[in-house]
This record gives structure tokens, sequence and C-alpha cells, in this order.
């Protein structure tokens, strides 16, 4: 099989890797990469579980190709906390118990992330609507919303 070079900015580094050109975002983070705080659940875009932010934008990273978000700024769960300094959202899902087995958690921090920066965190309805992509299946939901309510403020 054909392998391809590309290069991501992952987390404001730029890193090279070798992979075939259908390996999607997700798994040239996690098998290439070796940042495997992002999850694969079902990889199928049904569960959240590899939800990152792509210029700011949350998306499932199982569903799109490494090679097409080259020259993106592509951030993940391991880029979040600055040296021994929680992100925020980390923070609140710490204080709320925001999960129980955690396989979700890095998932529902990152679409948190983005529901508190695009504006979708201003009642528990609207963070709930948001946040319907990210299935966890230990029920840590008003937990979860609880910790995303109090980012936004
Ligand atoms: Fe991507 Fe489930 S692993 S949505």
């Amino acid at each position: 099989e054909g392998v391809t070079s590309m290069t991501l900015k992952v987390n404001g580094t730029a890193r090279t890797l070798q992979a075939e050109p259908r390996v999607s975002l997700l798994d040239a983070l996690r098998e290439n990469l070796d940042l495997t705080g992002t999850k694969k659940g079902c990889d199928h875009g049904q569960c959240g579980a590899c939800t990152v932010l792509v210029d700011g934008k949350r998306i499932n990273s199982c569903l799109t190709l490494a090679v097409m978000n080259q020259g993106k700024e592509i951030t993940t769960i391991e880029g979040l906390a600055k040296g021994e300094e929680l992100h925020p959202m980390q923070a609140a899902f710490l204080k709320h118990d925001g999960f129980q087995c955690g396989y979700c958690t890095p998932g529902q921090i990152m679409s948190g992330v983005a529901c508190v920066q695009e504006g979708h965190a201003k009642t528990d309805d609207q963070t709930r609507e948001w946040m319907s992509g990210n299935l966890c299946r230990c029920g840590a939901y008003p937990n979860i919303v609880a910790a995303v309510r109090e980012v936004a403020g």
C-alpha cells in the first residue's frame, strides 16, 4: 500500500508522519502521533469520543481524513492544559464529577470547550442540545451539563 508524507499542526506543533492517504485524522493522532487522549468509540460519527477542534470548530476526527487537515490548527485534549494548570473545562469536569469511566471524557471536554466558545451554553437545554452528539454510557449527563454551564458563567 502506498504511504504518503503529511504534516499536521497539532497543539501548536507541526508534526510530520507517514501514513496511507486514507488514514482518518483519529487514527493519525492515536497511532502515528501517539496522542491517545482522543478516543475511538464507534469510528462512524455516532458517539463523539473522537471529538477534536480544527481551526476552533469541533469535529468527529473519525470522519475526516488526516491529509485534509494539513495547514489547519488541530487541538486535542492534550493541548488544553497549560503545563500543570488545567483548562477551566477540565477543572469544571473534576469539580462536578463530569465522568465515571472516563472513556467519553476527552470528547465531552472538547465539545464543551466549543460549546462555550461558540455561545451555545446559555441555558441547560441549549447546552444539552449542543452536547447531544457526545454519548456517555455511564449517564453522567447532568454533571457534564453542570460543568459546561459553569465555564460559560
Ligand atoms: Fe468518532 Fe465515535 S469514534 S464519533
